[in-house]
């Protein structure tokens, strides 16, 4: 039986949701993750510093981990001020300020509809070295919903980064090809995030053979050969602009199966196991620990987590729902056989 010891790892970009989903979101996230960031696209957004700071303090309501922190981002919306920039550079639990182009994903219509209006902020945040998180896809509804992120990266992101030269930007959950090409093209400060259902999967589990809508999310799952070239830069050496977020997003059983299905993957609970198991199928093991536990870290400046993760070879069934109080989730792969699975080591935790 193979296993494996590694940092514990981060979740750079993971959908707590709120209230009672609190009681099963944040006991998955920690189960596997030392820090995640926790998006803001809650109804209403997180848009002002004491909001997150509540948004905290109910998280942290019910973390049973002690050792578990949680940061967070700024929902940009068109009524973004300049000193809610400032004050959430001073607050240590936010580590940047989210872009969604208005209508791109779930809640998002709070968004931006014009990045040109947001120069004077932008400056503010290149001055303050506040990253920009970014939700990279147009929303015109002409373009293919599988080129947006591709004419995104052409046609608002090349012109704002060139006009920003020193703004941290993470591109969040990319799924191209092209995304890879521009973060390689950028210096450091220039980074990404990527799920593990991107790197385990293409369009074709979602729609060759039936529609599966548990494999449904935005950006939407491309071609095989992006997701050989995801695949390719977490499993190349020194690659530290690309490192894990999960994007793992529950949605209500009856919502996400419906005429209209919602977009998100569920995976906190299997994103481990599952980059475990693709990484060794690549003969890629040793490079899973910087893709999941050292290059985020680097990247927003903090430290490296001192608690360790085993993770095992050996099989477990992923259960066919997750529940709490009368709301029900389905996680992707309910029901199948994982080959890896990973236990907490205890150990000390961070300073
Ligand atoms: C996310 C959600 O459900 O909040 N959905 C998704 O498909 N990824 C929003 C997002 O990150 O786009
Ligand atoms: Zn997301």
């Amino acid at each position: 039986m193979q296993t494996l010891n590694i940092i514990r790892p981060d979740d750079w970009h993971i959908h707590l949701r709120d209230h009672t989903t609190l009681k099963l979101t944040v006991p998955l996230a920690e189960r596997t993750f030392a820090r995640v960031l926790a998006m803001p696209n809650l109804t209403p957004p997180l848009t002002t510093v004491p909001n997150i700071l509540s948004y905290r303090q109910r998280i942290l309501a019910v973390t049973q981990d002690e050792h578990f922190s949680p940061y967070f981002s700024v929902y940009f919306t068109n009524d973004l001020n300049e000193a809610t920039l400032r004050e959430a550079k001073q607050c240590p639990w936010i580590l940047g300020v989210k872009l969604y182009p208005q209508g791109a994903t779930t809640h998002s219509d709070w968004g931006i509809d014009d990045i040109h209006k947001q120069f004077a902020h932008l400056s503010v945040m290149e001055e303050l070295a506040l990253p920009l998180l970014i939700h990279g896809e147009v929303t015109t509804s002409t373009i293919d919903i599988f080129d947006r992120e591709a004419r995104f990266i052409d046609t608002v992101l090349q012109p704002l980064q060139h006009r920003f030269p020193k703004l941290p930007i993470v591109l969040e959950h990319i799924t191209t090809a092209e995304a890879v090409d521009w973060v390689q093209s950028m210096p450091a400060h220039i980074a990404a995030t990527i799920t593990a259902h991107h790197l385990a999967f293409n369009r074709n589990h979602l729609l060759a053979g039936g529609i599966r809508p548990d494999y449904y999310c935005l950006p939407i799952l491309k071609r095989h050969h992006h997701q050989q070239k995801l695949q390719q830069a977490v499993m190349t050496k020194n690659q530290s602009q690309f490192f894990l977020g999960t994007d793992s997003a529950p949605h209500v059983q009856d919502k996400k199966y419906s005429a209209c299905g919602c977009a998100g993957c569920f995976t906190s609970p299997i994103a481990l196991p599952l980059l475990a198991e693709l990484f060794a199928a690549h003969q890629a093991l040793p490079l899973l620990e910087a893709f999941t536990s050292i290059n985020g870290a680097r990247f927003y400046q903090l430290p490296i987590n001192t608690q360790r993760l085993r993770l095992t070879q050996s099989p477990w069934v992923v259960p066919k729902a997750y529940t709490t109080d009368d709301l029900t989730f389905i996680p992707l792969l309910a029901g199948q056989t994982l080959s890896w699975q990973c236990q907490p080591i205890e150990g000390q935790p961070n300073e």
